[in-house]
């Protein structure tokens, strides 16, 4: 191995060579989703997908079976920065161990809008809960020595026209809402890449725009790693290059060759190739394949299940529980509805997907988990699920994640209905759905909406049980919101579960029987219907003009995203930002505010019901109105406090750096803190504010981005 190689040693051809990933014929691991090319002895440095686990295409030869996590908007659920970054150090592991030097995760792109089709690969609508977990994340996996590649850098909140559309956002906005997650992400945790995305910016592709990869991103915020390209975006190597895109994947001959022409007729300075050679070839010393590691090809799958199975059971969101009908009895005797018993998603669809060694679906959970499943029933949907999908569809689902639109639910009778309400304790029913990347959800019934049948099925469900006093529990393993508002009154409990990873079934099971206490809260809001998302005023806000065939799409909303919208205009959400209950309750005491060169907070958490629990303290501000029209109040820090048993108290201390209260003021170009007076917001969610408290600063702060 070339250990002692230096740009200046290498050919204009060789330097080149670095700045485009390996085409197919080089390709060593065709399973992954690229390489870097072989130059002067150095290594290929493989690169995989995804998210929620180590994705290698499996061959007819070979398998690589990596754990399935919950997917991202589940991590962040859990409002765990701790236990996220034990995910993301197994997964670095996983990668490690088959080979990978570099994992193309987490992705932190906002929630602008519920029906965004890769929501479930991204954490939050909030950018301090975005870059938080991010940093977590992205920690742990380059605590084992492989590269994180948070993405996709930048303003990429929608899959419809992605790879074309021009995302068309004022400085303030993209400052304080979609580069945020970034800012703190590189400055937190010094990502040894970043991906660019696929959308123009204010007229420039993002992977060519030099404003965005150069002077933001390196000169503002000091990022010291590689910068590559998302796979075939931009239209111009050459502008990639000159604006600071490091390497272009999935990278061809092509490209190469067009590069070393544009060197050679004075279209792109050398100084250019020198500079990005330079880093990917710092970039390929870092790696496991440049130190020599030898891949084991046996990742501790048995060890990492344990924690997929942790991180699902912390992410799970209890958004309803009346008179406490939940937890059930262990041994319970519970009516299964639902085809996604045994549909049950773990995962979304496209580059985010996962091969793992096993999945175990709600119904074998349930099965496995202490209660008593109704069989008879249970095999009906069996039976109707194979029917309708051939006897090999729940193999393709296991390994593929195949997208489906959702069955009929008109599978049992009314009476039939009757009949299962009278034997069994309690009925749960599963909605299931899933969405993937290269499409956005739509507001339609089966994807936003119930299905016709699924309603059907709740009213009539809702009806039989409880003419008999029974309870009945509905599961929703979804990607991102639905519409909940027009049935949840039906229902005893709503247990959202999203997309939970392989050990998918044993986390429902231990909610339903209590063995988990939920202690998720939402990362985004569930809005009581899509139309009241400020993006869904305009087709031109969302997925922008021409609506047939999209070239320009309007942040028309500016900072009002999400809770900062719906607080601002007094619009009431189905389940609010931050909102997540508990088979206990927690009451919030004795909040102290000092002000030196920072905002400290400290305050008590008393587990005051029956059960222990873990509770997610948020803290707020609203800032005075200054020059600046501003959300009625922000998240500044939050802490998920340990399990406390009943009576036991967590006391909090809390410190926001100052400069975290600034907002941007595009016509000065600075981020200004205002002087006056602030509040404190401490709660158990964006709108459970428990306790306030006041403070003054007395001068402004001004500081350049
Ligand atoms: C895709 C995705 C990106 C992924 C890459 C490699 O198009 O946008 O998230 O990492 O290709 O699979």
């Amino acid at each position: 191995m070339s250990r002692d190689i230096r740009v200046e040693d290498l050919s204009l051809e060789e330097k080149v060579q670095l700045l485009v990933g390996a085409s197919w014929h080089l390709r060593r691991i065709h399973g992954t989703a690229g390489e870097t090319r072989p130059v002067r002895g150095l290594p290929m440095v493989a690169m995989a997908d995804g998210p929620s686990g180590i994705r290698i295409e499996p061959n007819p030869i070979r398998r690589w079976p990596a754990t399935a996590f919950p997917v991202p908007i589940m991590l962040a659920s859990t409002w765990n920065p701790e236990l996220v970054e034990a995910v993301g150090r197994a997964m670095g592991e996983e990668a490690r161990d088959y080979g990978i030097g570099v994992f193309l995760a987490p992705g932190i792109n906002i929630h602008r809008h519920p029906l965004c089709g890769r929501n479930f690969e991204y954490f939050s609508e909030d950018p301090l809960l975005a870059g938080k977990i991010a940093v977590a994340y992205v920690k742990g996996v380059q605590s084992v020595g492989v590269a994180a590649t948070p993405k996709h850098f930048a303003a990429n909140e929608q899959e419809t026209n992605r790879t074309t559309v021009d995302t068309i956002v004022d400085e303030r906005t993209l400052r304080e809402i979609y580069l945020k997650p970034f800012e703190i992400v590189v400055k937190e945790a010094k990502p040894w890449a970043i991906m660019s995305s696929y959308n123009k910016l204010n007229g420039k592709y993002t992977s060519q725009n030099e404003w965005l990869l150069t002077k933001v991103l390196r000169e503002e915020w000091g990022f010291d790693g590689i910068v590559m390209s998302d796979w075939g975006a931009g239209d111009n190597p050459i502008e990639q290059v000159k604006a600071g895109n490091d390497l272009i994947m999935p990278g061809s001959d092509e490209i190469v060759s067009r590069l070393i022409e544009a060197v050679k007729r004075g279209e792109l300075s050398e100084d250019y190739v020198n500079r990005s050679a330079a880093r990917v070839l710092e970039f390929i010393k870092r790696t496991p394949a440049y130190k020599g590691y030898k891949p084991t090809n046996a990742p501790n799958l048995k060890e990492h299940s344990k924690l997929a199975y942790e991180a699902a059971a912390e992410g799970v969101v209890l958004l309803k529980n009346n008179n406490e009908a939940l937890p059930l009895n262990t041994n319970a005797k519970v009516a299964l509805f639902g085809t996604g018993q045994i549909e049950t998603n773990r995962g979304g669809l496209g580059s985010g997907h996962t091969h793992p060694r096993y999945f175990i679906n709600i119904l074998d959970g349930l099965r496995n988990g202490g209660l008593r499943v109704d069989e008879e029933l249970s095999s009906i949907y069996v039976n109707y699920v194979k029917e309708n999908r051939g006897e090999d569809y729940l193999c393709a689902l296991y390994y593929e994640e195949a997208y489906s639109e959702p069955l009929p639910q008109d599978v049992v009778s009314e009476e039939q209905v009757r009949k299962y309400a009278e034997r069994n304790d309690a009925a749960v029913v599963v909605i299931s759905r899933n969405s993937g990347e290269g499409w956005d959800r739509r507001a339609i019934k089966g994807d936003y909406y119930l299905t016709d049948s699924e309603r059907r099925l709740i009213e009539v469900v809702s009806k039989q049980f409880h003419a008999l006093g029974r309870r009945v529990i509905v599961v929703l393993n979804v990607p991102s919101p639905i519409e909940v508002v027009s049935w949840r009154d039906l229902v005893d409990a709503i247990i959202l579960v999203w997309l939970p990873g392989q050990e998918a079934g044993r986390v429902v099971a231990d909610v339903l029987t209590g063995r988990i206490n939920p202690s998720g809260k939402l990362p985004t809001t569930f809005p009581r219907d899509w139309s009241d998302v400020p993006a869904a005023k305009a087709v031109e806000c969302y997925p922008g003009t021409p609506p047939d065939n999209p070239k320009v799409v309007k942040y028309c909303e500016g900072v009002y995203v999400g809770y900062r919208y719906y607080d601002k205009y007094g619009i009431e959400p189905a389940y609010e930002f931050g909102f997540g209950l508990s088979y206990t309750r927690f009451e919030y005491r004795n909040l102290r505010v000092t002000i030196d060169d920072s905002v400290k907070v400290s305050f008590d958490v008393i587990n005051v019901g029956k059960y222990p629990g873990k509770e997610i303290a948020q803290v707020y501000v609203k800032a005075p109105q200054g020059s600046l029209d501003k959300p009625v109040q922000e998240l500044k820090a939050f802490k998920k406090t340990r399990l406390l048993n009943p009576g036991e108290v967590d006391h909090i201390e809390l410190t926001i750096n100052i400069k975290e209260l600034a907002s941007f003021n595009d016509a000065k170009g600075l981020w200004i803190v205002d002087k006056g007076e602030y509040e404190v917001r401490v709660g158990a969610s964006s709108r459970d504010i428990r306790l306030t408290s006041k403070f003054t600063l007395n001068n402004e702060i001004s500081f350049k981005p």
